[in-house]
């Protein structure tokens, strides 16, 4: 399929921009300086904390805590690896009373309530088995991504 050219710029921190690529939806988010550290300290909770798992490989540059080349910048396939929904964002900071575990938000899947940290990251136990998928990207510049 086509690459595609997204433009960051407009993005604001803590907040999501959704394109299309090959027919799926692709997620950039844009992390503040809190929802970074929300992602330290957990790996335990984590399924595949590392980015190991080979289902959906991440891409080496993507092998890293945030899951991402620029910390700031999450990019993934806002598809559930469990049976292929949407999972919704929870992007509150901090642990929530409304939120199960000791999930600090992120995205939660309603069809089968996995929930996935603000990398994407599965957390231990639920029916996802996998992080969610980071596709191919590079940046063209600071304000420019290209998917694919
Ligand atoms: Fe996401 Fe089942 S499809 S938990």
């Amino acid at each position: 399929g086509a690459a595609v050219e997204v433009d960051i710029s407009d993005i604001k921190p803590g907040e999501k921009k959704t394109v299309e690529w090959r027919g799926k939806p692709v997620w950039i988010v844009r992390r503040t300086p809190e929802q970074l550290a929300g992602l330290k300290g957990i790996d335990g909770q984590l399924a595949d904390p590392k980015s190991e798992r080979t289902a959906y490989p991440t891409p080496e540059y993507a092998k890293n805590e945030a899951r991402s080349i620029k910390p700031e910048f999450f990019v993934a396939v806002g598809i559930c690896s469990h049976l292929g929904c949407s999972p919704s964002d929870k992007f509150q900071t901090g642990p929530q009373p409304s939120l199960p575990d000791d999930w600090h938000g992120g995205f939660l899947c309603p069809c089968h309530g996995s929930t996935f940290d603000l990398a994407g990251r599965v957390f231990k136990n639920k029916p996802a088995p996998d992080n969610l998928e980071v596709p191919p990207h590079i940046y063209l510049s600071d304000t420019k991504i290209l998917i694919g």
